[in-house]
C-alpha cells in the first residue's frame, strides 16, 4: 500500500506519533530538533556523542526506545556528516538510511524532520519529495507471487516536518513513487508471468481506470503488415507472441508529444547465441526499461502534467526453438534498412529499431528510449549511473540534469561518427553488432541509425534497473530522472 504523506510543523517533544526521525551532525552538532529532543530528555543524546554511541557519520543511524519526556516511543538519529548545510547527494542517503531503518520497524506512522535541514542550494518541496520518495522506495516489497505474513505492521502514513511551500513536491512524490512501485513490481515479477500480453494487460487496465490515457495493442499481424521485420525476427523464436504497447497521454490539447519507448524483452535467453557464460536467470529484468517508461507514464499521469505523452513498448521474448532467427540471418527493418544478424543476444536494438521507427509518426518533439542494453554499459559505469547517449546537446543536458535533480544520475558517452564504422557488414546495411570495443556505444550508433532528424536520446540502464545478486530488486529507476524531466518540460 502507498504512503500516506503529510506536511506540518510538528513538535518533537509532544507529538504522538510510533516514530520520529531526527537528524545529527559529527562532532555532536545537533539539528534543531534533535537539540529539542535532548534538552527534553535531559541530554541523554549529547550523553550518547560522549559515550560514542553516536558519531553522527554519513549513513549511521541509532534507534533509541522509550525517552524520557518524549511523547514518542521510537527516535531514530540519523549521522549527517559533517555540521552545515548538506551536499544535496548526501541528504539523499541520509533519507535512504531513514527509510530503510524505518521500513523494519513494526509501525504504521511516523514523524520526520530530516526536511528542516539545510541543504545547498535546494527548497523544501525538493527536500520533502527526496524525503519522501526514499521513504516510498525503501518501503517497498515484492509480494506478487511470495505468501504474505498479514501480521507484519507496515508504515501507512508519514509526516513530514516542512512548510506548506513544499506541498508541490509532497504531491509530486506520491505521484512517482507510484510510477515507481509499478516499475518495479513489473520488472521483479517472473517471465512466466510477466510476458508480453501480460504487460499489455496492466497498460489496458492503467488506460480503463485513467481519463485522458489511450491504449492501442499492435499484434503481430499489425506488425506484418508494417513490415516490422526486425522485431518480428526476435519474436519468432518464443511460444509468446509479441505486442507493441502504445500509450497516450492528453495533457495538452494539440501541442506535439514527448516521446518514450522502452525496451520490453520480458525474457533474453539470448536466443540461438544462448547466454551459456552465466546472468541468464537475471534476465527477466530485460523488460525493465519497459517498466521504466511505464512507471514514467503512470507519474505523469498521476500529476496531470499539461504535456502530450506516448510511451512505445516493443515487447517479446527472445528464445532459441525451432522457428527462432539465426546469426547470419538478414533481416528487413520497418525503415527499409537491412540488417545482418551476427548476434542473435543483441536483440534489443532491433525490437527498439522497429519501435523507433513506428514512434516517429506521432511527430514527437523529443525521444528518449530506455533499455537494458549491454552488458559493456555495466563495465563502463557500474550500477550508479545510466548510460546516456545523444547527438543533441541540449536534450542531454536536461536528462543530465533531470538526473542530477533526482539523484537518479545518467552520465554520457559519446555518440561520435568513428565508432559507427564498427557495425560494416557485407551482406546488408549494417550488422547488429560491432567488435567487442565500447559495445554500449556501437549499440547506441545502431539505434542513431533509426533516428536520424529527430531530436532523440538513448538511455542504458543494463547497470542501474536493478541490484544484482541473490537477491536483486529492480530499482525503479529511470522513472525519478525521467519523470523529473517532463516535470521541468511542462513548466
Ligand atoms: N539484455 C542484454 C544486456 C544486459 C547484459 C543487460 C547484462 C543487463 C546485464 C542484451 O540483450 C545483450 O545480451 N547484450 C549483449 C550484446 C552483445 C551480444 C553485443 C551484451 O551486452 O553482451
Ligand atoms: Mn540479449
Ligand atoms: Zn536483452
Amino acid at each position: 500500500m502507498a504512503i500516506q504523506f503529510s506536511l506540518g510543523y510538528n513538535d518533537p517533544v509532544t507529538t504522538d506519533t510510533q516514530c520520529l526521525i531526527v537528524g545529527v551532525f559529527e562532532q555532536g552538532t545537533l539539528s534543531p530538533a534533535a537539540k529539542q529532543i535532548d534538552q527534553a530528555s535531559s541530554g541523554l543524546i549529547s550523553g550518547l556523542f560522549e559515550s560514542g554511541d553516536l558519531d553522527g557519520k554519513p549513513d549511521s543511524h541509532l534507534l533509541l526506545h522509550s525517552l524520557q519526556g518524549i511523547q514518542a516511543p521510537r527516535v531514530i538519529v540519523i549521522g549527517l556528516g559533517k555540521p552545515g548545510p548538506l551536499k544535496p547527494v548526501a541528504f539523499h542517503r541520509a533519507c535512504l538510511t531513514a527509510g530503510k531503518a524505518l521500513a523494519g520497524l513494526p509501525v504504521r506512522n511516523a514523524s520526520s524532520h530530516l526536511a528542516e535541514i539545510d541543504v545547498q542550494g535546494k527548497d523544501s518541496a525538493w527536500k520533502v519529495r527526496t524525503l519522501a520518495l526514499a521513504a516510498a522506495h525503501q518501503a517497498y516489497r515484492y509480494t506478487a507471487t511470495v505468501k504474505a505474513d498479514d501480521s507484519k505492521v507496515h508504515l501507512e502514513s508519514l509526516s513530514i516536518s516542512a512548510d506548506s511551500e513544499a506541498e508541490p513536491g509532497r504531491v509530486q512524490a506520491s505521484a512517482i513513487a507510484s510510477g515507481e512501485a509499478v516499475a518495479r513490481e513489473l520488472a521483479d515479477l517472473p517471465p512466466n508471468l510477466c510476458n508480453p500480453q501480460y504487460l499489455a494487460e496492466r497498460a489496458q487496465s492503467f488506460a480503463d481506470s485513467h481519463d485522458g490515457v489511450s491504449l492501442e495493442v499492435l499484434e503481430r499481424t499489425d506488425m506484418e503488415k508494417l513490415g516490422m521485420g526486425a522485431l518480428l525476427a526476435v519474436a519468432q523464436g518464443s511460444a509468446a507472441p509479441p505486442k507493441l504497447i502504445v500509450l497516450q497521454w492528453q495533457g495538452a490539447g494539440k501541442a506535439k508529444p514527448y516521446a518514450l519507448v522502452g525496451k520490453g524483452v520480458t525474457f533474453d535467453a539470448g536466443g540461438l547465441n544462448l547466454k551459456i557464460h552465466g546472468g541468464i536467470e537475471e534476465m527477466k529484468y530485460d523488460m525493465g526499461g519497459a517498466a521504466g517508461v511505464f512507471g514514467t507514464f503512470i507519474a505523469a499521469v498521476e500529476m496531470r502534467l499539461a504535456l502530450n505523452l506516448v510511451c512505445v513498448v516493443p515487447a517479446v521474448e527472445n528464445m532459441p526453438d525451432g522457428g527462432a532467427y539465426r546469426p547470419s540471418d538478414v533481416i528487413t527493418s520497418m525503415s527499409g534498412k537491412t540488417i545482418e544478424v551476427l548476434n542473435t543476444d543483441a536483440e534489443g536494438r532491433l525490437v527498439l529499431c522497429d519501435a523507433l521507427t513506428y514512434t516517429q509518426r506521432f511527430e514527437p518533439q523529443a525521444i528518449v528510449d530506455v533499455a537494458t542494453l549491454t552488458g559493456a554499459c555495466v563495465t563502463a559505469l557500474g550500477k550508479h549511473a545510466t548510460g546516456l547517449m545523444s547527438k543533441h546537446d541540449d536534450l542531454a543536458e536536461e536528462l543530465l540534469d533531470a538526473g542530477e535533480a533526482t539523484l537518479d544520475r545518467a552520465w554520457r558517452l559519446p555518440l561520435w561518427d568513428d565508432y559507427q564504422k564498427q557495425l560494416e557488414s557485407g551482406f546488408a546495411d549494417f550488422a547488429n553488432v560491432g567488435s567487442r570495443e565500447a559495445g554500449a556505444i556501437t549499440a547506441g550508433c545502431f539505434l542513431s541509425r533509426f533516428t536520424e532528424n529527430q531530436r532523440w536520446a538513448h538511455l542504458d540502464i543494463a547497470g542501474t534497473a536493478w541490484a544484482s545478486g541473490r537477491k536483486g530488486q529492480a530499482s525503479g529507476r529511470p522513472v525519478q530522472l525521467l519523470s523529473q524531466w517532463l516535470l521541468t518540460r511542462s513548466g
